[in-house]
């Protein structure tokens, strides 16, 4: 059985596949408008989410299916053995998105090989995110053989981990700035395997690293806990005041890494024409200014659509294989 967990078992041919899928199913939502009719989806949260709950939800709808959302907080999964809890939780649906605190535990479902497991972001993959940024990517470079160059810039995670493979297995050359690697994301299988491919950069010079790059991308390396809860968000999306106990680490990770900021004064300088992406919810200020958001060159607001594009792609792939 196949799943969607870390796509170190996907093939260049599978990702082209699933991207070519999306992009059909986008151009014609009616022709599959009834292909998943009685199929559920149950979608299995540990962690809050926006996009993927809604993308997943809404695609569903669209495919003529239903999806179960399932809280773990609000459910039975705390009084009990996972194992046998996700067991039964699997009888009722046709696939598995889950959203986990710690991948072991999606590991574990899929390894029951019950129904298709997708990671729905974990502390070390976010397989859906970089399938559906490669997805932007080819849109709007017109094709993939148009994208030679990707940029990550802040802090190496769970989101830098799949986009890194995905672009190391199409042949696209990624440089990743980043002063740090947020250490529970990492998977030194995965990164041995992108390593191999001579694609993936490692620098923490900003020009050579946004040289010439098709896309930029970046994600947080503020915690929001820092902030109190009174002060912010404010308006223009910038985090209220940071509490007492959290200023030194705050004003740590400000040095670290606010110099990898994704702003309009260096895609400016160094690739007037890369597209600016950040997979959100963004936090303004710290990993991306508010002039990359609103940036001729963002396409954060399509690459969050296509959320709902690549997973439509990604369930109907799972059940044919
Ligand atoms: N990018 C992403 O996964 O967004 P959510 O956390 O809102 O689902």
């Amino acid at each position: 059985m196949k799943h969607c967990l870390t796509l170190k078992d996907y093939t260049k041919e599978d990702i082209i596949e699933i991207v070519e899928k999306a992009i059909e199913i986008k151009a014609n939502p009616k022709k599959y408008a009834d292909v998943l009719k009685n199929k559920t989806l149950i979608m299995l949260f540990q962690k809050t989410s926006t996009r993927t709950r809604l993308s997943f939800e809404a695609g569903m709808t669209e495919l003529g299916g239903h999806a179960i959302f399932l809280d773990s907080r609000t459910s039975q999964f705390s009084l009990t053995d996972f194992k046998d809890e996700i067991q039964a939780v699997m009888r009722f649906g046709d696939v598995l998105m889950f959203r986990a605190k710690e991948f072991a535990d999606v590991d574990t479902a899929a390894s029951l090989n019950m129904i298709p497991v997708i990671d729905a972001c974990s502390e070390k993959y976010h397989p859906c995110q970089s399938l559906g940024d490669l997805l932007t990517m080819v849109e709007h470079s017109g094709g993939l053989e148009n994208i030679k160059k990707v940029t990550w810039l802040g802090i190496e995670n769970n989101v830098s981990n799949t986009l890194k493979l995905v672009c190391a297995k199409l042949g696209i050359d990624i440089y990743i700035a980043a002063p740090k690697v947020h250490e529970i994301s990492v998977d030194e299988d995965l990164d041995k395997m992108a390593d191999e491919t001579g694609k993936v950069h490692k620098t923490i010079d900003i020009e050579e690293a946004m040289k010439d790059t098709d896309y930029a991308h970046t994600d947080t390396w503020m915690d929001m806990e820092f902030f109190s809860a009174e002060g912010g968000p404010v308006s223009g999306g910038e985090a209220g005041k940071v509490k007492p106990e959290y200023q030194a680490e705050y004003e740590k990770r400000i040095k670290e890494f606010k110099p990898f900021q994704l702003n309009a004064e260096i895609v400016d300088k160094y690739s007037p024409k890369a597209g600016i992406m950040h997979c959100m919810p963004c936090h303004v200020g710290y990993e991306i200014s508010r002039d990359a958001i609103d940036h001729k060159n963002s396409v954060i607001f399509d690459q969050a659509e296509n959320r709902m594009h690549i997973q439509k792609a990604i369930i109907l792939w799972l059940l044919e294989k």
